[in-house]
Order: structure tokens, then sequence, then C-alpha cells
């Protein structure tokens, strides 16, 4: 019998030999006896405005096709946004409803053939003719002034402590700019994808989505269906980033789809669909204030966000989340406007807030730093807050310090000059960069079932995902090490609306929670073998945390009982268990967050102002590390992000027509291999009680946050350029470098 893979192991990802050998199923590959007919999305080509005419005869009678839905006959749904006192993930999301055109790219048929082929085919024969809305609005930029109702995570859209007019205007050393953003795109190496069946009674939906209990709920009040009647399969997402929070549109198309003809029917999104049909984070222009003392200690910290909003689909992004958390200050100013504009949908993108957010202001807090004469490491270092500066609550815990010094030391920073563009090698100029990582880390309600069967295997269920995350490698560490079993004798089931209701994966909250409802099932567990072996030994004193679970056995005492013999001798085939974990009074109490440091260093070629980045390096405090060798991929994922939208990422909009450009990732530019250098990735290990009984803290999301302002920060100490219009490319260095 092998080992149980302990909590804190590198245990390789359990589902790995099935995804490299093609047999973990994906939402576009679920076979049935008969093939799938396939649906292809028509998108609509202006911004806003109505269908005047759709004529889709020739499309009907062209070869292979089943049928052609429109407007005109797509069943009846409740329109999009509806009810509207739900959130955005459980609302209405109808299509192919009326005759109005949401954006560019917005749904206006589908048609269903046979083959991929002869479905594009015949869309290319629809005509249709539109009375665009000549007000139309794609751009939000600084005039957005509408106030959200909330912000994305329920924060408040304004948040002032203190006066901030007053610390501002009476510090020593001000800075107030402006940094802007530009849309970006998620892009999940696996498209939106669904494949929708309905057999006369129940709909059966297998799609890639990251929530599921919100999506049955979304499904149903989209179609007006019973959400009894509704299951949704979603066992295996090659990635979401947020961006397959919610159901999207090909889910939908693919449900009226199945309804109309009483077959399964697939819709994939293309690429090119993908970057207007599935959610994009939305651009942002991001005003700074900051006030410090001469010395170097911050005052005043305002910050200001302007983002677009879809119109009609309520998100706000918190931008201002790092200006709200991350140093002490006298006063805080934070704001956030929207805009409603005529564009495909803005939502949750990794790390809502504080990626982008991040990027802005801790790129500001180095503009201070010189400001102040400061080095920016000491800088950062002489404004860490003893409290949350947003609430005034206590840290959980806090430790941004000791990831700051640590990593300063493990990069060697003390070697830097402090004055930029002074030191090069050749052509190249060389600098240094540092930034400060914090993530909000949330606790969701999450429930599990469990089953220990009498051949001593464990199975676990709960409707969670795993996106790519290693959810399913990590619930196995912790029923293996709980329940004394193998690793090889755990099987976790997910992805399915008809187990028991999780938290979904999302704002880095999905192995806590989840893991802690399996922990609190298999605790359950334990003590029901144990009632069961005392019955069975006549024996009542021995008390139940002398008992160790190991290798399949329980040895309590002077005795050891194989499991799979207790359970014969009970006459139960198996037993069952469950679990679950509720946010409790620590989550309401201390302000909760998961740290890091990132340091960069970058060369600027003084001829071209080409960027290399050279080494990145962060250090990160992410409570108790469940697996570390998927908690480094997580980490390293987020920092090669954070180079990305740093330097290359920019979703390139024509605003007079509302659509974006590259959409494709030929255009979109993301870095490959050769751009990456190195990454060193090093822990604190430090569990946090006050998190969850794992003592484990979100990871998912940690290291974007400031990865790229790490970066940039460095792209300003090589050359001496401070460039505050996201992506940093060479064109916009070069203008400004010296002879
Ligand atoms: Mo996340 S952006 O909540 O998947």
């Amino acid at each position: 019998m092998s080992n149980p893979a302990s909590i804190g192991q590198p245990l390789d990802r359990v589902d790995g030999p099935l995804k490299v050998s093609g047999r973990a199923t994906y939402a576009a590959e679920h076979a049935f006896d008969q093939p799938p007919l396939v649906g292809w999305i028509v998108e609509a080509t202006i911004p806003a405005g109505r269908i005047k005419q759709l004529d889709t005869g020739a499309a009907e009678s062209s070869t292979g096709v089943a049928a052609v839905l429109t407007h005109h006959n797509a069943a009846a749904q409740t329109p999009f946004g509806d009810p509207g006192d739900e959130g955005r993930f459980t609302q209405s999301r109808a299509m192919l409803f009326d005759d109005h055109i949401r954006y560019h790219g917005f749904p206006v048929a589908l048609v269903i053939a046979d083959t991929l082929a002869n479905a594009r085919h015949a869309a290319g024969l629809i005509k249709i003719s539109y009375e665009p809305d000549k007000d139309a609005v794609t751009t939000a930029g600084q005039e957005a002034d509408e106030v959200p109702e909330e912000l994305d995570g329920g924060m408040e859209p304004d948040l002032f402590q203190g006066d901030f007019e007053q610390a501002y205007n009476n510090a020593e050393v001000t800075l107030d700019v402006t940094y802007t953003t530009p849309n970006q795109a998620a892009a999940a190496m696996e498209p939106h994808a669904a494949i929708a069946s309905f057999d006369g009674d129940e709909l059966t939906v297998y799609m890639s989505v990251q929530l599921i209990g919100p999506a049955v709920k979304a499904l149903a009040n989209t179609l007006r269906f019973d959400p009894d009647k509704i299951r949704v399969l979603s066992p295996y997402i090659g990635g979401g980033f947020g961006s397959k929070l919610g159901v999207h549109n090909e889910a939908v198309l693919a449900c009226l789809g199945a309804l109309h003809l009483k077959r399964p029917i697939k819709v994939v999104q293309h690429r090119r669909n993908v970057f207007h049909n599935a959610p994009h984070r939305g651009s942002s222009v991001q005003r700074i204030q900051l006030g410090a003392s001469r010395d170097g200690k911050l005052q005043a910290i305002g910050h200001e966000s302007f983002m677009p909003m879809a119109r009609g689909y309520e998100f706000a992004e918190p931008t201002g989340a790092p200006a709200r958390t991350t140093y002490r200050t006298d006063a805080l100013k934070s704001t956030h406007r929207v805009k409603s504009i005529d564009m495909p949908v803005a939502d949750s993108c990794r790390a809502p807030g504080h990626a982008i957010g991040s990027l802005a202001f801790e790129s500001a807090i180095d503009e201070m730093a010189y400001q102040c004469d400061q080095d920016p490491l000491a800088f950062r270092l002489a404004n860490m807050p003893d409290k949350d500066p947003s609430t005034g609550q206590p840290f959980a815990s806090h430790d941004l310090a000791e990831c700051l010094r640590e990593g300063a030391e493990k990069f060697g920073w003390q070697s830097r000059e402090q004055q930029p563009g002074n030191r090069f090698q050749g052509r190249q100029l060389i600098g240094y960069g540092v930034a400060s990582t914090i993530r909000v880390n949330m606790l969701v309600p999450s429930k599990t079932r469990i089953r220990l069967s009498a051949d001593g295997t464990l199975t676990a269920w709960a409707d969670m995902t795993d996106i790519g995350t290693g959810t399913y490698t990590i619930l196995t560490q912790i029923a293996s090490e709980t329940m004394g079993l193998p690793a090889d004798r755990i099987n976790i089931e997910l992805g399915d609306s008809r187990y028991p209701p999780s938290c979904g994966s999302g704002g880095s909250f999905g192995a806590a929670s989840s893991g802690s409802a399996l922990l609190d099932a298999c605790e359950n567990m334990r003590t029901k073998v144990l009632d069961i072996a005392r019955a069975q030994s006549n024996k009542g004193d021995e008390p139940a945390e002398n008992a160790r679970f190991e290798n399949g056995q329980v040895i309590w005492g002077d005795k050891t009982l194989s499991l799979t013999e207790l359970l014969n001798k009970s006459g139960e085939a198996y037993l069952e268990t469950d679990g679950e974990v509720e946010p409790g009074d620590d989550h309401d109490n201390y302000s909760q967050h998961s740290y890091g440091a990132q340091f960069a260093e970058v060369h600027v070629d003084r001829d071209t102002g080409e960027v290399r980045v050279q080494r990145l390096l962060g250090v990160f405090s992410a409570g108790r590390i469940l697996n570390p060798k998927t908690a480094r991929s997580q980490l390293l994922g987020g920092m090669v992000w954070g180079q990305s939208y740093a330097l290359l990422e920019e979703l390139m909009l024509d605003d007079r027509y509302g659509t974006f450009m590259n959409r494709d990732l030929a255009e979109y530019h993301l870095p490959v291999n050769r751009d990456m250098p190195a990454i060193d990735i090093h822990f604190r290990e430090e569990p946090d009680p006050r998190s969850n009984r794992l003592g484990s803290k979100g990871i998912g999301e940690l290291s974007i946050c400031g990865a790229g302002a790490a970066v940039a920060n460095a792209v300003y100490h090589a050359a001496g350029v401070r460039v505050r219009d996201f992506p940093v490319t060479l064109d916009k260095i070069l203008e400004h470098l010296p002879e």
C-alpha cells in the first residue's frame, strides 16, 4: 500500500495522466451516441441599434442545416438582466431575445448544421440590415461619472478616512499622476464551449464554467425553466481567470438550439468570438494623489478610478483596493466611477481590482519614493500599516514587510544604484524594480459529501471546479492525510450540479473553502468510524483524540482495526458523512489578505527602447501551502501575466465600430517562452488559523498583483523614463531616451 499523500507534499496532479492522454473530457468533447449538431454564431457588425431586416431563407436551405435560430423563432426567455435584484451571475443572460443589439459581435443568429463547415457556410448566406444607434458610446475615459451600486466583492464605491484634502494640501511632498490601463483579455487556453441536450423534460449542459450553482440558476432564469430540471457539468476547465465565472453566450445559444431541435447541440466560441462574446477586463483611468512628509511618511493617499461598464451589465472593478489597504496614511480617499457603454461585457479578470489597481498604485508609490529621495524598498518599509487603513480592523496576519526584506536579500537589492538611468552594459540600460503584493483572502460557504466504502476507497463529491489550479490534487491530499488512506484510494468527483453546493472557483477562495468543507466531512467520518469501533469492541473509555488513521487502519489504544474489516463487521457497504464551512467571526472582525513582494531586473536597449526582462523574483505569504508544486504553478502564471500586462497586453479598440481589432492570439500580444526570464519563487510559510482550519490563504490571484508594477518600476530605474500609459511598449520609451 502506498503512503498517504499528506498536505504540504508536492504531489503531482492526480488528473495529470488523464489530461496528457486526452482522457479528461472538456465541455466540447463530451461524446453522445449520435454526434451533436454544431452551432455557428452570427455576430452583429454594429455596436448598438436594432436589426432592421433578417433574411435566413438561403441559409435554412443550405446543405446540412437543421435550423437557423434568431429572435423570431428562439424559445421564450426572461429579458436580459432580470430579475434585477439578483447578482450578475444568476440574472437572465437572454440571447436571440429581440431585435436589440448590445455590442459589436452580439449574437444575432445561431446556424445549426451537421458540420461546422456547413454551419459556417450557411451563416455567410444570411442577409442582415441594421438601424444603427447614432449615439453609440464605445469608450469611457475619465469622464465616467456614474456611481456603481457596489464594487465587485461587495466593496463600497467610495471610501474616505480622515480629511484627505487637508492632509494632501499640507503635505511637504505631493504627487498627482494619472495612469491608464487598456482593455485586456483573459485569453484562457480553452475557448468558451458548451453542449446542451434536452430530452423533453431535462436540460443537460456540459459547459466550461467556474461557478456551477449560479450557472444552473442563470439558465433557469434565462430559459424560464425549473432549476431542478437543469443539470450542469463542468468537470474540466482549460483556464477561466474570471471569464468563465458565469454562463456565457455559447451555453445559452446551445440550450436554445437543444430546446428547439431536441437534439444535442454543440457551440464552441472560436478565438475571435471569445474576444467579444466572453468577458474582458475593462480599461481604466486611475488618478493617484499622494502626500508625504519630507522624510517619506505617507500622509494622504487618494485614488480615483474611472472605468467602462457594459450597458445593462452591472460590474465595477475595485481598482482602488490596493490603495486602500497596502500602506499607512493619515487620510484616505478612494472613489470609483463607471460609464455605461455599448461594448462587450467587462467582468472579473484574474484578481479583479488588485491586478490593474496595483499596476498603477505601486508605480505611483515608486514615483513618490523618488520624489522623497528615498530608496523605493525603504520607502515601502517605512510605511507599513499596523491596522487596515480602510476599516481600522486588525490584520489577521501581516508579513508584507518580511516579504519585502526577504525578497530584497534574495534578489540582491543592495547592489542597486539609487539614481535611475545610471547603470549600463554596452547599449543595455539596467534597472531593478520592486512592488508590494497584496490580495484579499476570502472564505466562501461550501459543502461536500464523502463516502468510505468497504473496499477501502473514499469518494468525495462537490459541485466544485478545477480550472487548472489543482483542486483535484489538493482535495486528494486533504482526504488522504485526514483518513490515512493512500492517494490512489481517493476519488474526488467535481463539476456536477447534482453534487453538494460548493464555493466554485474564483477569487482565490477555492482551495481554502472547498478544502475546509472536505476536512470537516473527513473529521465527521473519523467520528463515525470511531463510534462503530467503540460499539464493536465494547470499549467506550478510549478518548477519540488518541486514535490514528494510518494505512487504511485505525490505531486506537491497544487495538489496530482495518477500515475494511470494521465496515464488513458492521454490515454496512459504506459510510457517508457531510462537511461544510462558513466564514465566521474571524472573517468579519479581521482584515484578511495574502501578501508578497516582487522584484524585477530589466534591460532596456538604448537604441530601440526594447525591454527584456532578465529576472523575476517573488517572496509570497499565503499561509500554509497545501501543495508547493500546484501553488508554485499559480504564482508562476501570475508573474508571467504581470510582465505581460506591464509590457504587452492591449485590446486595440476601433472606437468607430466598437470592435477590438486584435481578436486573436497572434495580434493580442502575450509573452512566449523566449520572453520570460527564469522566475524565482519563495514561500514564507506561516499557517494563518484565522483564515480557516487548514491555515491556508488564497494564492491563485496573488502574484498577478504587483508583478506588473515591479517590471514597470524596473524600466523606470533602467531608463529614467516613467510611462503612465500601459502597456509600456518601446515606442513610449524610445522618445524619451537620451541619445
Ligand atoms: Mo476570478 S477573476 O474570481 O476567476
